[in-house]
């Protein structure tokens, strides 16, 4: 199945404290803000941002990739104040095998209140809901366990360790894969998970 309206696999998204949006140029001093963060840049493929040219540059490639209706990121709008505090979206999408994968980010400010989790919960019903995926994937740094748990607690499994999967800032990192398959998220939703 091929989309020829990108709105048509990435609508808004709300949730309690999140509405997962379409980025646009108003956002680059927001993206700015936590993308210079070498914290936040450290386990992602993407380096810290050193000037706002940097957050603008990549703002026109998220629009030139919605254009295309090719897979791109939602930003994470916090709705108590309206800021974009991170991005969560698709790495890849393969019609074919009914397939993709999700990679996030998130301001240094709001780690540890759940808020990804939240994110990735809503990006999953999303997935195998309008979009009807099977087979949704994402993969962490071995050196960066938060993500795993993000994972988890959104019920994807642990796939596996890949070795030296990735070259990350000069180096080759191993990272776990893990997924979840439409049938363990429609058992989950029925309570028999
Ligand atoms: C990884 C990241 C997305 C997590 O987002 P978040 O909103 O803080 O995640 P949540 O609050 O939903 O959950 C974080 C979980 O990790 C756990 N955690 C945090 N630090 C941890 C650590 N050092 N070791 C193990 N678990 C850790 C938290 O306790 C929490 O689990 P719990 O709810 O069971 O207690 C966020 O830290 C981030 O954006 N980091 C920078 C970019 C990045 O690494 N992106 C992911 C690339 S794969």
């Amino acid at each position: 199945m091929i989309y020829t309206d990108s709105y048509a696999y990435m609508p808004d998204l709300d949730t309690p404290r999140l509405r997962l949006r379409k980025l646009t140029m108003h956002d680059a001093a927001d993206i700015y803000r936590y993308s210079r963060d070498v914290e936040v840049a450290r386990h992602v493929l993407w380096e810290a941002h050193r000037s706002i040219g940097d957050s603008r540059a990549y703002l026109r490639y998220m629009l030139r990739r919605y254009r295309n209706h090719e897979p791109a990121s939602w930003g994470i709008e916090y709705r108590e104040t309206g800021a974009i505090i991170g991005t969560i979206g698709y790495m890849w999408i393969q019609w074919d095998n009914s397939a993709a994968e999700i990679g996030y980010s998130l301001s240094r400010d709001y780690w540890n209140r759940g808020i990804m989790t939240e994110a990735l919960r809503a990006v999953i019903a999303h997935g195998f809901g309008s979009m009807n995926l099977n087979h949704i994937e994402a993969q962490h740094e071995l050196t960066n366990p938060a993500s795993g748990a993000v994972m988890r607690k959104c019920g994807m499994q642990k796939e596996g360790t890949l070795r030296s999967r990735l070259f990350n800032k000069g180096r080759y990192v191993d990272v776990d894969l893990y997924a979840i398959l439409r049938k363990d998220y429609t058992a989950k939703s029925n309570g028999r998970g």
